[in-house]
């Protein structure tokens, strides 16, 4: 490693908790349900990245939960961070996850300038579910 990647490591290990740092190396959660209901892949008009989250529902509920993504260490630690809150929670009305939520489980001090990273994941979800409820209420 030469001194500017080490620099970089440096400061990545101050700002990004050992929380975000361990989702963004071993994401939970990732990879496809074969079964989805809510199938959502939403991009990064700034960088281009992407996260897709796929959902399987039952009761109301969401019963599983899993992404898959091309994106930076924020935004993968959040899709993994998500899926793991997300599982068990009612659907029928409201938010599933706050932004304040999913933030504050990162436990990291993400600048407004990569907020919009954190919140991929969130966008995928709060889109997904916004299109199944629209047709289970349309039926
Ligand atoms: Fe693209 Fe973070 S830099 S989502």
């Amino acid at each position: 490693m030469d001194n500017e990647n080490e620099n970089v490591a440096d400061r990545q290990q101050r700002v990004y908790s050992d929380v975000l740092l361990d989702h963004f190396r071993n994401p939970r959660n990732y990879g496809r349900l074969p079964s989805a209901d809510i199938v959502y892949e939403e991009f990064n008009p700034l960088c281009g990245d992407r996260i897709r989250i796929e959902l399987e529902i039952s009761d109301n509920r969401i019963a599983a939960a899993r992404f898959v993504g091309d994106g930076c260490a924020i935004s993968i630690a959040a899709a993994s961070m998500l899926t793991e809150l997300i599982v068990g929670a009612e659907i029928a009305q409201g938010e599933v996850v706050s932004s304040e939520q999913l933030l504050s489980s990162l436990k990291s001090d993400i600048k407004p300038s990569r907020m919009q990273c954190a919140l991929l994941p969130l966008e995928a979800l709060r889109s997904g579910l916004e299109i199944y409820r629209h047709a289970q209420t349309s039926r």
